[in-house]
């Protein structure tokens, strides 16, 4: 029974959150006159008195005390004798747990902010300055249309954007605080639960008891926007393994980031990427363990709803990592941005080019004009060069109706250009949207 019922070896790293709350508690239950100022004031001191050992010691683990909130009063009773026991009054360790766990919750969504705002800043950045670097664009990951590069970083941007509106969302929906509910039911005592969630930082009390005791949203809600972020984060890892390996060679992943190997000299592996990429599915098990683990719980508390914490510790942890390990990839990559616009030239991206201008410019149907481009295509290719690089009198060979004029739509630039549309690759656009988010970003303060 001890060591099935024991949540210590996981919980006591929610003792910060659990003192706070006890502080905040005791301090409304004097304001009250629930308990006397003197009492109040003791138990205070030792509260503090016992996050400065936990502080220095770490926190002690005894099974037989079960959790972090036994092992505080416990050492409480020791250094302050009998007033620990008026700590408890008007509050279970059903309100206490909900409450700890949701202002420690509240910071891991604050830390996701931070560096995802870390992380949009990073790909900004370099969006900016590769606002005009071309690219081959892919569907199927073949080679389809050009693009910039920085329209590219910017998806990644716009991801990281989502993610930090679902965390926003999230912590607005988090932020009432349980404390005061008691063990299901609400408490007899004349508490104050506006004072105390004041206290803890909280917009308002919760307003029913049951639910307050035993709801868990908050967590599934930060494991949610956690799973969905670190999706992206493992879409963007496997895009610089991909670029990273020799046949793209798109990038060089920072030397801070990668590891040798222990036998092939040459190698340098885009480790880091791939532990993202893994981490991301660790983080899914998360959500699903703790999804699972709240399925079918009868109103109010069981005590399966210990198990929530494993699950969010782990995810926050793996997160937290996971971002910081893309921010750094993302500032310190070296792009090849002359490997990049190679492909996207071999690749034959603007082939879509050459048939719209013979649509637009000869007048030809568009079934025709896909027809004579894939000669073109096909003849570059035998010919191993860029469709550009081909002679007026090879694309008239091909079809007397081209002329001159061609060449303009046949650059990559031209292609990239073109694609001016709200939303489109072209630099032009690139950079719009790169003012709008540094503005959002409060870069240019
Ligand atoms: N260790 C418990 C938890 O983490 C604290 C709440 C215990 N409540 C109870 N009714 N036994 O969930």
């Amino acid at each position: 029974m001890r060591e099935i019922n024991a949540s210590i070896p996981f919980d006591k790293a929610l003792w910060r959150q659990d003192i706070a709350a006890s502080k905040a508690h005791v301090a409304m239950l004097a304001a009250c006159d629930i308990v006397t100022d003197a009492d109040a004031e003791t138990i205070i001191d030792g509260l503090e008195t016992i996050a400065g050992e936990y502080e220095a010691n770490g926190v002690p683990e005894d099974w037989d005390l079960e959790d972090i909130h036994m092992t505080t009063e416990a050492r409480l009773a020791e250094l302050v004798g009998l007033a620990a026991g008026r700590l408890h009054t008007a509050r279970s360790r059903n309100d206490q747990v909900a409450t700890d766990f949701r202002l420690w919750v509240r910071d891991a969504m604050d830390q996701a902010l931070a560096g995802l705002a870390a992380l949009q800043c990073a790909l900004v950045t370099r969006a900016e300055e590769h606002a005009e670097s071309i690219m081959p664009g892919f569907t199927h990951l073949q080679t389809a249309q050009p693009v910039t590069l920085g329209h590219h970083l910017m998806a990644y941007y716009e991801m990281a954007a989502r993610d930090v509106s679902r965390f926003s969302d999230a912590r607005r929906r988090l932020n009432q605080c349980p404390l005061g509910s008691a063990a299901l039911a609400g408490t007899g005592f004349p508490i104050d639960r506006e004072m105390t969630a004041q206290a803890l930082g909280f917009a308002k009390p919760t307003d029913n008891s049951l639910d307050a005791v035993s709801d868990r949203d908050f967590a599934l809600d930060y494991l949610q926007a956690a799973a969905q972020c670190s999706l992206h984060l493992s879409r963007l890892a496997e895009e610089m393994v991909i670029w990273a390996s020799q046949p793209f060679g798109f990038v060089r992943m920072p030397d801070t980031l990668s590891t040798g190997s222990s036998i092939m000299p040459q190698k340098k592996n885009p480790d880091a990427a791939e532990l993202v990429r893994g981490h991301a599915g660790r983080i899914v098990g998360c959500l699903t363990s703790l999804m699972v683990t709240m399925k079918g719980l009868p109103l109010a508390y069981s005590k399966d709803m210990q198990d929530d914490k494993p699950p969010v510790f782990e995810a926050a942890s793996l997160l937290n990592l996971s971002i910081a390990a893309m921010t750094g990839m993302v500032d310190g990559a070296t792009f090849r941005t002359d490997r990049m616009r190679q492909a996207a030239e071999l690749g034959y991206a603007t082939a879509t080019d050459l048939a719209d201008w013979l649509v637009t410019q000869a007048d030809i149907p568009f079934r025709e004009a896909h027809h004579i481009t894939g000669a073109a295509v096909k003849l570059a290719e035998s010919k191993g060069v860029a469709l550009e690089a081909l002679t007026l009198t090879e694309l008239q060979a091909i079809d007397s109706r081209i002329d001159e004029g061609v060449y303009s739509a046949l650059s990559v630039e031209a292609s990239v250009a073109a694609r001016a549309s709200h939303g489109g690759t072209a630099p032009a656009e690139v950079r719009k949207r790169v003012a709008e988010a540094r503005q959002q970003l409060g870069m240019d303060q």
